[in-house]
């Protein structure tokens, strides 16, 4: 698809519906304005109902309808839902969950990244598609496997993972003594004779050693990549030109996802703000809130997050993002499923598109009569009437069909995003409350309250060219991060425990923030995480919660703020600021207004529940809230209002062309 400009599209399930309903399934879909349609993720027992009985004539029926009514196919690898015969087959295929419990038939998912004879399937049945349909001129795009990771299953603890442990650890370390001497084994008498005497780190009497934990923790992320990369291998050989890509998860962390998308040419994401909202939202006022539209940054941090992962690849581009599965009314899975605004679905995908997004695909075309998701909404109902999922996607259509093109330029501000740190404080997190993940997403939020467009980045990635970068969560600085930052000519702010710990989870000599003070002279004497009630004060302007260090600053550094005990509350050595603690959102607001206008970084207030972002010329803004808001503030004068009003009912969107 050559044409990258913004399109629709859905997930649909021709196995689950009679075969005279499919050609007015593809018509009607058309008729929405849909152009990209993603099948076959989940249909290896129809495919192979047995071994090398291949029954693919419905598929490429299927394949066939589609294709004549003009829509594009994302064609997915059945790889998620392997069928019954094989696990008969291989039994010890399935993952060991951390109790040792191994997993069962009868959802999905059911399969171990390290399981060699499941990795051989996963390549046969993979070549099978790939061969069939590689070079047909409906498939625009291919889809390995389906969300990895899904229902706890990056982390198994079963013997393939032991025996590819061991081996992944020796061509790491080389020797057991550097192994021994990396992770500190002579702590409880932990040394191993050789590679064979490493376990996995479960089932341990207390909590086994972090250095263990992270590396377990790598490995298996490695597994994901090793697993995707010989798929995409497979595919390549067989469908030159097309896109490969993966559906990845929200608010998920359990594999590096930037080292899975080098492989990709898409990073495409599944999108469930409700869902998620009730599963990760702040407390319970912010969910009653936003119960019907999602948290108001959650959707925008993965937009950006994943345009980075589609980055990995070539640095010049903006980054190739789609969302795979837009939720389209209520779901199934969280602990309450809200029915979103009248009006959400529409708003979810114009801010997709707002942050890049190449293809909104919607999840499902018709709801399920049967099975796990028989409460999950369609664009249909069962009854195959339309539901308001489907009216808000034609309305889409129709109003992107009028909108100017636009493209993604790179934004001003940074935001550093990492994996291994985020698993770095789930080993040892020293407070119950702290989570790397929540903590980058309170600093992305803090920067879109001040309406800024924000580029998420690897570290390591280069940062030239912002004027502002932000590292609220980077426990292991790399020498290639160290270098980024020390050539950025921007303003950084980092956040605490910055280089706190070595890639083998050690404190690091001489203290932290270790290479960090090549840039800022400060050393971390004494850390302690706080107990909810409690806080530290820093004057009027907000507290310190969760986490506040003891920073010593050598000569050259100043103190810009203290806490109501006398220690530095945030430090600063020419453009680098340090943050000696977990700023709760008054004092964060300060810091990042702050540092905006240190770097001369035009802000705007978003006001409540209002959100913005510029693609190109054109600024979309948004209303999360349950109440009608005014937007002038965002709307420059002499700008031209393409969509919506200057004010914003529930759900509203404008789009606006800026002079
Ligand atoms: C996703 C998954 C879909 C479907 C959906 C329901 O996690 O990829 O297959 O289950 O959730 O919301």
């Amino acid at each position: 698809m050559a044409d990258r400009s913004p399109t629709l599209g859905v997930c649909y399930y021709p196995e689950h519906w009679p075969r005279d309903m499919w050609e007015h399934d593809a018509a009607r879909m058309v008729e929405c304005g849909i152009t990209v349609v993603r099948i076959g993720e989940f249909s290896w027992s129809r495919i192979e109902p047995s071994r090398d009985d291949f029954q693919f004539e419905w598929l490429d029926d299927a394949v066939e309808v589609l294709a004549k009514a003009g829509l594009n196919i994302v064609m997915g690898t059945p790889t998620a839902t392997p069928p019954k015969w094989l696990v008969d087959e291989m039994p010890d295929m399935v993952a060991v969950d951390a109790q040792g419990n191994p997993r069962k038939f009868g959802s999905r998912r059911h399969y171990d990244f390290s399981h060699i004879g499941f990795r051989v399937e996963s390549r046969r049945i993979t070549e099978i598609f790939a061969k069939r349909y590689g070079e047909h001129p409906a498939i625009i795009a291919w889809q390995t496997d389906n969300e990895y990771g899904c229902h706890d299953t990056t982390m198994s603890y079963s013997d393939a993972a032991r025996d590819g442990f061991r081996v992944w650890l020796a061509a790491r370390y080389g020797t057991v003594d550097a192994l021994n001497e990396a992770w500190g084994n002579i702590f409880w008498s932990m040394e191993l004779a050789s590679f064979e005497d490493a376990e996995l780190p479960n089932l341990t009497v207390t909590e086994p050693n972090p250095a263990h934990v992270l590396d377990f923790r790598r490995y298996s992320s490695d597994q994901v990549v090793a697993f995707n990369r010989e798929q995409v291998d497979i595919i390549r050989a067989h469908s030159p030109g097309r896109d490969v890509l993966h559906n990845f998860m929200q608010h998920y962390t359990e594999f590096d996802h930037f080292d899975v998308s080098v492989d990709l040419d898409v990073a495409t994401w599944d999108s469930y703000p409700i869902g998620m909202l009730e599963r990760h939202g702040r407390d319970a006022a912010w969910k009653n809130w936003y119960m019907r539209a999602g948290d108001p940054d959650s959707q925008a941090f993965h937009h950006d997050l994943y345009r980075a992962c589609g980055r990995v690849k070539d640095r010049s581009q903006a980054g190739r993002m789609w969302v795979m599965e837009q939720q389209p009314g209520p779901v199934n899975w969280a602990p309450w499923n809200p029915d979103p605004h009248p009006g959400m679905v529409r708003l979810w995908t114009h801010e997709a598109i707002a942050h890049g997004a190449e293809v909104v695909s919607y999840f499902r075309w018709r709801q399920a009569p049967f099975a796990q998701e028989q409460f999950h909404a369609g664009l249909l109902r069962p009854d195959d009437t339309e539901d308001r999922g489907y009216d808000e996607a034609a309305q889409v259509a129709l109003e992107l069909a009028d909108l100017p093109k636009a493209q993604t330029t790179r934004a001003k501000v940074a935001l550093v995003f990492d994996y291994a740190s985020i698993w770095a404080t789930e080993i040892q997190p020293q407070g119950a409350d702290y989570d790397g993940f929540t903590l980058a997403l309170e600093w992305y939020s803090a920067l879109r309250r001040q309406g800024q467009n924000i580029d998420i980045v690897r570290p390591g990635e280069a940062l030239d060219g912002y004027s502002a970068v932000f590292v609220p969560h980077l426990l292991m600085v790399s020498d290639k991060a160290s270098v980024t930052f020390e050539n950025c000519d921007g303003h950084i702010v980092f956040g605490s425990r910055t280089g706190s710990r070595t890639e083998h989870h050690r404190i690091p000599d001489g203290l932290p923030p270790g290479p960090l003070r090549a840039l800022i002279d400060i050393k971390i004497n004494r850390v302690e995480s706080l107990r909810p009630a409690h806080c530290h004060l820093v004057g009027n302007t907000g507290s310190l919660v969760k986490w506040a260090e003891q920073v010593e600053a050598g000569r050259g550094v100043d103190v810009i703020a203290e806490t109501a005990e006398g220690h530095p509350a945030r430090l600063r050595q020419g453009k680098v600021d340090y943050i000696a603690g977990w700023p709760d959102e008054s004092l964060l607001d300060g810091i990042i207004s702050d540092t905006l206008d240190r770097a001369g970084i035009e802000r705007i207030e978003t006001g409540d529940d209002l959100r913005v972002r510029d693609r190109g010329n054109l600024r979309t803004i948004v209303n999360y809230g349950p109440k009608p808001r005014d937007t002038a503030h965002l709307i420059p004068s002499g700008a031209k209002v393409l969509v919506g009003e200057a004010t914003l009912g529930v759900a509203g969107v404008a789009i606006v062309e800026l002079p």
